[in-house]
């Protein structure tokens, strides 16, 4: 086995330095791993690790082999203007990050179907509040992207009973998951959508996409979950159409503008929950190995496995 030599960048203000160094040191004890705040020199710089880094961050890394994404989406990087020509990005595609993802899209789904924010304003007034519960076949739920991420979330809804519709770019087979495809198919599935589950990546196709007449499609009363990324979404015309109840209810991980702003009216709305993104994150024990191995295969000459494609976005 390839033991590659050379040096890491490590660059993010959400993730442990020490914790990423020890645990990619355990699959590459030859490569010196140093933090972005260490880097003398940015040509002594073969392979990067980085979420977000700050702008021209990879200006002068004239020997850069490798971008490596510290997450899933790469919307914030595929666009910026300092990076390298030819060098290859990748993304983490940790199965564990999945399954993180998979059980908040589970608990936020099972969170709407079971009414329990009626329940909980219930209980605020000391209120016995007895709402019969409905059986999960009888939800639709509409998952938006079956990539890593949204396909394993659509199999598990799918195994809690509910009815599972999913909708990609190109033609998707998922067991018990009906499955659609292409921008003409997409109004067929927003009006069957219960519950609308937004696993895209941002890209220049999906920026806006659930506009107002879109998100206006849904059925009175639906249940919106977004985990993706703020920007695919109309935020002002969300919010309005939680005002007036057209969406019943919504829990929300992203935003156009993170932190959302103090003074944004979601804050205030009794049917929207919040969370700052954090719906899934990249876990260093379980994604090590495959930084590990496309390190190996780059500093071999061969090409890393999960490449994004820039012109496509993601
Ligand atoms: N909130 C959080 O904590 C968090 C954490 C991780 C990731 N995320 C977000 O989740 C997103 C999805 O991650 P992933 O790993 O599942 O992505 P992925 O593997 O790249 O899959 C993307 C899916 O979206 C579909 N898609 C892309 N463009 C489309 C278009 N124009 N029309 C219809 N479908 C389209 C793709 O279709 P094809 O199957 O045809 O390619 C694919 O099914 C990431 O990009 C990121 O923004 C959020």
């Amino acid at each position: 086995m390839t033991r590659p030599s050379g040096t890491l960048v490590f660059s993010s203000a959400f993730d442990a330095f020490d914790v990423w160094r020890d645990a990619l040191h355990a699959h590459l004890p030859d490569l010196a791993i140093v933090d972005a705040s260490e880097v003398a020199d940015p040509a002594s710089i073969h392979y990067a690790l980085a979420w977000k880094p700050p702008e021209g961050f990879f200006d002068k890394m004239v020997n850069l082999r490798l971008i490596i994404n510290l997450g899933a989406g790469v919307d914030s990087l595929v666009g910026r203007r300092d990076l390298p020509a030819g060098v290859p990005i990748t993304r983490i595609t940790d199965p564990q990050m999945a399954r993180m993802m998979a059980g908040y899209v589970l608990f936020a789904t099972l969170r709407h179907a079971r009414e329990i924010p009626f329940f909980e304003q219930a209980q605020r007034r000391g209120e016995w509040a007895y709402r019969h519960p409905r059986s999960p076949e009888t939800i639709r739920v509409a998952v938006l992207g079956l990539g890593e991420l949204g396909a394993l979330a659509a199999m598990e809804l799918q195994r809690q009973g509910f009815t599972v519709l999913g909708w990609s770019r190109s033609p998707r087979q998922i067991d018990g998951v009906q499955c659609f495809a292409g921008i003409e198919t997409l109004d067929t599935v927003l009006e069957q959508a219960d519950i609308l589950v937004v696993m895209l990546p941002l890209t220049t196709d999906t920026r806006g996409l659930l506009d107002r007449e879109r998100l206006s499609r849904l059925p009175q009363g639906a249940a919106l979950i977004n985990v993706a990324r703020g920007a695919l979404v109309d935020q002002a015309a969300m919010t309005d159409l939680l005002r007036e109840g057209h969406i019943g209810s919504a829990t929300l991980d992203v935003f156009a503008q993170e932190p959302l702003a103090s003074t944004d009216p979601l804050w205030a709305m009794e049917n929207v929950l919040i969370t700052p993104h954090l719906a899934s994150v990249a876990i260093p024990s379980s994604s090590a190995r495959q930084i590990a191995d496309n390190i190996v295969r780059v500093s071999r000459g061969e090409a890393p496995a999960n490449q994004v494609d820039p012109s496509r976005g993601y």
